[in-house]
């Protein structure tokens, strides 16, 4: 057996940087991010010198939002030690999103600097309404905090979440915003998504084994599937969601980047550029959205149901909902590759909230065999081959075959290879915005969409989104489901199919 080989990016290989958040008195702050960079702290793989900086509006003193954070992040007595060193780490500046405040905010991070040694290399993190993003752009710029010293002294990075942007049009004129003020190199656009363990294994599976490959097109696969479900409703996001729906919220990039990486060619080299490359290929090759063309689509709204036994309302029942909206909170959509490797094989996305339960994963769905040499025993039953890449529950590979049964009768059973990571590994897989966090502070933009792919991906979504947004007849086509159900009863079926083993 060979030695494994692995790139754990040790500590102390990071170079100093400041991680300044805008919109640190939020959810995303409170709930992931300072999560994120605690647990980072407690492996020691955080860059040293490092400092956080949060900065939001709420008037708070650096001691009041550490407490803050503190009550949210340390769950474990034991956890308590490590966090008084990892709060050391943190401050806080209250601002206003204008040219005064950030001036002084520049002041403010430049005497931080030459304090804790961080050399003047910042990551500049975007935790706010994405109102906000080109503002924030754009005094960064118009300070000089953009700016990167000539002659090595210091790199500046900034890291936009989720939307980006809520069609072609807005995600253009934020690339353009962004572009006068940050080279791309230096814009980190996350979809954290992609740095889940089994996601970033797709390019290890598909590229580093030899026997996938050759069976990985249409000559023996029948369908992809890519699915995720969500048991949660929409919580207090009531005002995201109304003006975003599932199209905007999981289709655009989530499920898009999922079906990228299974569909893409293989890159020349293990580098961003050309990784990006490939996956702006596959965006490039999907047939126009229409359905004269083979293309399906399956909106849906929650209606009152019942998860875990536990009633809950339907959609224009939650707290901000419209009573009348038409939001849709599932989607199915039937797309197509159009190059030889895809040729008509169908491509389902599937997303939707108040389902069952949460799942997330891509299913293979191989041909059935060609000669069925069982048949006159078995009937027409014999079922093909399946691989399932899943991330949630489990984060786990599993391929399904046929086997015989013991015993003297002619029985067959399908039965599953499993490679679950949580019992192979004994480590922790790195959490995902660990994992981002990480590599927009190594300069690594393997995980993040570069512009070309996500004004790609509008390009193909925006008409998509006229389509159901305009269509006079919306409110027929939005179709009912209860919640705790597989969705709307015309695809329940065939989002079930891809729920078995
Ligand atoms: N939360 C998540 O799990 C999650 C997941 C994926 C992506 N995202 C994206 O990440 C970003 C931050 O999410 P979040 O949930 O942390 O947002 P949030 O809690 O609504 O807002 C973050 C902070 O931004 C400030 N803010 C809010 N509205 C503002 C306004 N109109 N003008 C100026 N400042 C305002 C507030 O701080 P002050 O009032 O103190 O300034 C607030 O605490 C959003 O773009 C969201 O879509 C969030």
């Amino acid at each position: 057996m060979s030695a494994p080989s692995c790139d754990t990016r040790p500590a102390g290989d990071l170079p100093p940087c400041m991680l300044v958040i805008f919109g640190a008195s939020g959810d995303l702050t409170r709930r992931k991010l300072i999560p994120a960079l605690f647990s980072m702290f407690r492996q020691g793989i955080l860059p040293r010198p490092f400092a956080i900086v949060g900065c939001s509006r709420s008037v708070m003193d650096s001691e009041a939002f550490r407490e803050a954070l503190r009550r949210e992040t340390v769950k474990r007595e034991e956890e308590a030690g490590a966090w008084n060193g990892f709060a050391t780490l943190i401050h806080y500046r209250s601002i206003q999103y204008d040219q005064e405040s950030f001036t002084g905010l520049r002041t403010f991070l430049r005497d931080l600097d030459n304090a804790v040694g961080t050399g003047g290399n910042r990551v500049y993190d975007l935790a706010v309404p994405p109102q906000l993003y080109p503002v924030i752009a754009s005094l960064l710029g118009g300070t000089g905090l953009a700016r990167e010293e000539s002659g090595g002294n210091g790199w500046t990075r900034i890291v936009i979440e989720k939307p980006f942007g809520h069609d072609l049009e807005s995600a253009r004129e934020l690339n353009q915003t962004l572009h006068r003020s940050f080279r791309e190199s230096q814009i980190f656009r996350i979809d954290h998504y992609l740095a889940k363990e089994t996601v970033q294994n797709m390019l290890v599976f598909r590229f580093a084994n030899s026997i996938f490959e050759p069976v990985w097109n249409r000559h023996h696969i029948e369908y992809v599937g890519i699915m995720a479900a969500e048991s949660l409703g929409i919580g207090s996001r009531a005002g995201y969601y109304e003006e975003a729906g599932v199209l905007r919220d999981m289709f655009q990039n989530h499920l898009m980047q999922l079906l990228v990486l299974t569909g893409m060619e293989p890159p020349c080299l293990l580098e961003s550029d050309a990784v990006q490359d490939e996956k702006v290929k596959v965006i490039r090759s999907l047939r126009d959205f229409n359905t004269e063309h083979g293309s399906r689509i399956c909106l849906g709204q929650y209606t009152a149901g019942e998860i875990d036994q536990t009633a809950v309302p339907g959609y224009r029942e939650e707290a901000g909902v419209s009573p009348r909206s038409r939001t849709p909170t599932f989607a199915l959509l039937e797309l197509y590759i159009d190059n030889w490797r895809w040729q008509n094989v169908p491509f389902l996305l599937i997303s939707g909230k108040r389902l069952p339960r949460k799942v997330t994963r891509i299913v293979v769905q191989f041909r059935e065999v060609p000669h069925r040499l069982f048949r006159n025993l078995l009937g027409n039953t014999i079922g093909a081959n399946r691989l399932t890449i899943e991330t949630f529950p489990d984060e786990a590979i599993r391929l399904t075959f046929q086997s015989k049964e013991p015993g003297a009768s002619l029985c067959l059973r399908s039965m599953t290879m499993d490679f679950t990571y949580g019992e192979q590994y004994q480590k922790s897989s790195l959490d995902a915005y660990a994992r981002v966090l990480l590599d927009c502070m190594a300069g690594d933009h393997m995980l993040f969409w570069r512009q070309d792919g996500i004004e790609q991906s509008w390009a193909f979504l925006t008409p998509v989104l006229r389509q159901c947004e305009q269509c006079l007849d919306r409110e027929t086509r939005l179709h009912p489901y209860p919640a705790g159900t597989w969705g709307p009863a015309p695809v329940r079926a065939t989002v079930e199919r891809l729920l078995a083993p």
